[in-house]
């Protein structure tokens, strides 16, 4: 099923979901914790379909302030043999001025799924210009979106990456809370990090973040690791998929512990099944997200998530995904 068909579907309304699923974080209420994961829909073409699949909310994006093309092709290959994907797509986006009238139109018409939005700069803005890439995106989407994630963690964007430090961040974030505006004023503000970081940098992120006033991490994003993943392909960017569960996991887990709880993580990283995601969440995690699972289990994936965890619940003697979060820490 491509994105287009998706987004062509008739919408026959949003599945019901058992209450026992269902998760409040930040204020929101999820119908269940299985969120579509950064970059499946860049551009918010497909919103009614995720919310027919029976996702419990969509991260839509990365969206960049102007529209750009991305890296050129080839720059997504499959591993068949990992089930694993490896892109360098580097951002191609129609450019929030593009996005924002979709968006709209939904939140018109009614939506009965959280959407987050997913911020990332331009391929050709320098160092001094992110954090006004950042402030354009806020300003201009953040009244749009029920939560938004700040991308510093992609593999493909050069100079990315630097941004996920302590000091980077504060330089970051101080100029955000100045200038972003009204719009983004009130909405949950999550970083998204590397699964690739140092695990004494994480640790003093994660206290940064914590110290900001941040509301969340999402952990993570795709790896530039290989062997030490189990994986020969040598295609260049992010490695995504079943080899990077439990490096994720192990992250996921992290996080909570240093943090004692007291933010919320959205686990991402290798989730092909129930089990998987019940995984995550024991190891910390309120929110799970999809992407290459979808893409080599198909749509039905997410019914089968929702339906394996309802059980895994129900045997494990849980009333609540909130009882189970961070228990194997
Ligand atoms: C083709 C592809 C494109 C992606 N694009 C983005 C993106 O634009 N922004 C982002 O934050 N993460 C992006 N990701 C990372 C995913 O959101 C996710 O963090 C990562 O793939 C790990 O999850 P998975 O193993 O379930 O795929 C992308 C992943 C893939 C495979």
């Amino acid at each position: 099923m491509t994105l287009r068909m998706l987004a062509a579907m008739p919408a026959f309304g949003p599945p019901r979901d058992k209450p026992e699923l269902g998760i409040k974080l930040w204020g929101i209420d999820f119908p269940n914790p299985i969120g579509l994961a950064a970059g499946m829909d860049k551009d918010a073409v497909a919103i009614r379909g995720w919310e027919t699949l029976g996702f419990g909310f969509a991260e839509l994006g990365t969206i960049t302030p102007r529209p750009q093309a991305g890296n050129e092709i080839p720059r997504i290959w499959r591993v068949p043999e990992r089930r694993a994907l490896i892109n360098r797509l580097g951002f191609p986006s129609e450019g929030m001025e593009a996005v924002a009238p979709r968006i709209e139109r939904i939140r018109k018409a009614g939506i009965s799924i959280p959407l987050a939005l997913n911020f990332g700069p331009n391929s050709d803005t320098p160092p001094e210009g992110i954090a006004a890439d950042y402030i354009a995106l806020l300003a201009r989407l953040g009244r749009l979106a029920d939560f938004i994630v700040v991308n510093v963690s992609s593999p493909n964007t050069p100079g990315l990456r630097d941004w996920q430090s302590p000091e980077k961040m504060r330089e970051l974030f101080a100029a955000v809370g100045e200038h972003a505006g009204e719009s983004a004023r009130g909405r949950p503000v999550l970083l998204k990090i590397s699964p690739d970081l140092e695990r004494n940098v994480m640790f003093r992120i994660c206290d940064t973040a914590l110290a900001l006033g941040l509301n969340g991490i999402v952990a993570g994003n795709t790896t530039v690791a290989r062997a030490a993943v189990g994986v020969s392909a040598s295609h260049p960017g992010g490695l995504s998929g079943p080899p990077i569960l439990i490096r994720a996991r192990e992250l996921i887990r992290d996080i909570y512990t240093h943090t004692r709880g007291q933010i919320p993580i959205i686990g991402v990283g290798g989730i092909a099944s129930a089990e998987d995601a019940w995984l995550h969440i024991r190891a910390g995690a309120s929110l799970v997200e999809v992407y290459t699972g979808l893409v080599y289990e198909g749509p039905g994936l997410v019914v089968r998530i929702k339906s394996g965890l309802a059980d895994l619940l129900r045997r494990g003697g849980f009333r609540s995904i909130g009882e189970a979060v961070g228990i194997d820490r």
